[in-house]
C-alpha cells in the first residue's frame, strides 16, 4: 500500500498535512508531477521577433522560450551541458547566440552547441558538438499563444490532457469580442514568492468560493471596475441570477463559472470614459454575434490547469503559474492579458485595475496570501500533524449534473480539490497515463477509493 493512498483518504475526505510540508513529498513531487504533467511556459507575445526569448521555469528548473532564426519555438533547460551553468542570465531578450558565462560554450537559438573556446587544440576529436546541444522538452505545443511543456515524451497531446477544462480555459484566452486568441501579455511578468505549499494556491483556484468572507473588506470598499455608482449592484444582481457551477476534469483540472441568464444586459461599467466604455460594449455585442447567445452565456471565473497553472476568466484576466521552490516557498508569475488591437487607452485601464487587484500589493491578493502563509505553518507542526484536514464538503451528496461537460456540481464542494489530489495521488504512486487521464474512473472522487 503506498504512503500517498494514506495520506489522500477520498473516501473519508481526509487529506494528510503532510503532503503541505514535508521536504520528502515536496521532493518526489519534483520527480513525479513536474516531469510528467504539461505546464505553462510563456505566451508567444513575448517572443515576437526570431532571437527573441524569455526566461521561464519548469517545475523547480529555469527554462528558455526562444524564438529562432527560422522563427520556430523552442524550449530549452537553462544549463550549459559542460558545468551546468545558466547559459541565459535574463529575463528577457534578444540574442544570436546564448554564451555560457563560465567558459563561453555557445549555442545557437536553436539549441545546437556552437562556440566551445579552443576547440581545436582541446577537442578536436575527443568532442562531437552533435551530441551537446541544450537540452530540449521532447513535448511543446502553442494553443492560442499559449505556450505549454512535458518532460514526458509519452505524454498525451495538450487537448487530450486539458479535455472539457478547454472550454473555460478558452473564454480568458480569447479576445473580448469572441475572436479565438487574439490576445496578449500585457507589460512584464508580475513575479514573487510567498511562503506557502504551491498546492494552497492551486487548490484556491479550482473554485474554493467557500473563502470569499477572506475579501469582505476589500468587497465593501469595491475597487473593481464595477464599483463605480450604482452598477457593481446591477452586476451583482446580474450574477446572483447566475446559475454558478463548479466543474473538475478527469485531467484533475477544475473550475468555478457560470451560466449568466439568457439575454444578459450589457452593464456599462465604464461609463466615466467613452473610448473605454465603447470598446467594451462593442465586444459584448461583438461576441454574443460571433458565440451565439448560448455560448456566450458562459462566464468563467477561476480554475486551475493540473499541476499549477491557475487562471481568471473575466476581468482581471491572467494566468498564473505557482513554481514550486520548496515545500514552504512558491513563486508566483502571473500573466496579465489583454487584447492584442485594443486601444492603448483600454490597456492602460486595465493594467491599472489588474495592479490594483493582484499581486502582493493588490488589494484582493494579499487576503488570500495570507491565508496560505499559515496554512502553510499550521501543516508543518509536530502536534498538529497528527491530524489531517477536513475535505468532506458535500462529500459523496454531489449529483452529477449534465447542464455542461466535466463533473458539474451546483453549488460549492470540495469535489474539485478532491478530484485534484486525487490525481495527485496517481502522479505520486507513478500511475500511467490512462489513469492519470481518468480513464479507469468509475465515479466522481467523491465515492473514489
Ligand atoms: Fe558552460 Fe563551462 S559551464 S561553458
Ligand atoms: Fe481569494
Amino acid at each position: 500500500e503506498s504512503r500517498y493512498n494514506a495520506m489522500i483518504n477520498l473516501r473519508k475526505g481526509l487529506i494528510s498535512r503532510e503532503i503541505f510540508s514535508s521536504k520528502e513529498v515536496f521532493e518526489e513531487e519534483l520527480e513525479k508531477v513536474f516531469t510528467r504533467s504539461w505546464l505553462f511556459v510563456g505566451h508567444e507575445s513575448q517572443i515576437p521577433n526570431p532571437g527573441d526569448y524569455f526566461t521561464s521555469r519548469m517545475g523547480a528548473e529555469s527554462v528558455i522560450l526562444a524564438r529562432d532564426k527560422k522563427k520556430k519555438v523552442h524550449v530549452f533547460l537553462n544549463s550549459c551541458r559542460h558545468r551546468g551553468m545558466k547559459v541565459c542570465q535574463y529575463d528577457h531578450g534578444n540574442t544570436q547566440l546564448f554564451t555560457c558565462p563560465y567558459h563561453s560554450w555557445s549555442y545557437t537559438t536553436e539549441g545546437k552547441l556552437f562556440g566551445v573556446p579552443q576547440f581545436k587544440s582541446l577537442y578536436e576529436g575527443c568532442l562531437d558538438k552533435e551530441d551537446w546541444s541544450l537540452i530540449e522538452v521532447p513535448k511543446m505545443e502553442i494553443y492560442k499563444g499559449t505556450v505549454w511543456a512535458s518532460w514526458d515524451k509519452d505524454a498525451p497531446d495538450f487537448m487530450t490532457y486539458l479535455g472539457d477544462a478547454k472550454t473555460h480555459l478558452d473564454l480568458a484566452l480569447d479576445a473580448r469580442d469572441g475572436r479565438e486568441g487574439g490576445s496578449e501579455v500585457l507589460f512584464g511578468v508580475h513575479k514573487w514568492i510567498i511562503p506557502c505549499n504551491w498546492k494552497f494556491a492551486a487548490e484556491n483556484f479550482l473554485g474554493d468560493t467557500y473563502h470569499n468572507v477572506s475579501h469582505r473588506s476589500v468587497d465593501l470598499i469595491g475597487i473593481g471596475p464595477s464599483a463605480e455608482a450604482g452598477v457593481k449592484g446591477r452586476r451583482d444582481n446580474e450574477l446572483e441570477k447566475a446559475q454558478h457551477v463548479w466543474v473538475n476534469f478527469p485531467g484533475g483540472h477544475g473550475v468555478h463559472s457560470a451560466l449568466m441568464p439568457e439575454n444578459t444586459e450589457f452593464v456599462d461599467t465604464y461609463r466615466d470614459n467613452p473610448v473605454i466604455a465603447e470598446y467594451f460594449r462593442h465586444c459584448h455585442e461583438e461576441r454574443k454575434r460571433r458565440m451565439g447567445a448560448e455560448r456566450n452565456r458562459l462566464v468563467p471565473f477561476v480554475g486551475t490547469i493540473f499541476p499549477n497553472v491557475s487562471f481568471h476568466g473575466t476581468q482581471p484576466r491572467n494566468l498564473c503559474v505557482w513554481h514550486p521552490h520548496g515545500p514552504e516557498a512558491t513563486e508566483a508569475w502571473r500573466f496579465f492579458l489583454v487584447d492584442a488591437d485594443a486601444p492603448q487607452e483600454v490597456k492602460d485601464f486595465l493594467r491599472k485595475y489588474y495592479m490594483r487587484y493582484s499581486g502582493p500589493a493588490g488589494m484582493t491578493e494579499q487576503d488570500d496570501m495570507e491565508n496560505w502563509n499559515y496554512a502553510t505553518a499550521g501543516s508543518r507542526g509536530v502536534i498538529a500533524k497528527r491530524y489531517p484536514y477536513n475535505y468532506q464538503q458535500s462529500l459523496g451528496k454531489v449529483q452529477a449534473d449534465h447542464l455542461m461537460p466535466g463533473n458539474v456540481s451546483t453549488q460549492v464542494s470540495e469535489e474539485n480539490p478532491r478530484q485534484f489530489y486525487r490525481r495527485w495521488r496517481d502522479y505520486m504512486n507513478g500511475a500511467d497515463w490512462n489513469t492519470l487521464l481518468g480513464r479507469h474512473d468509475q465515479q466522481p472522487a467523491s465515492f473514489a477509493e
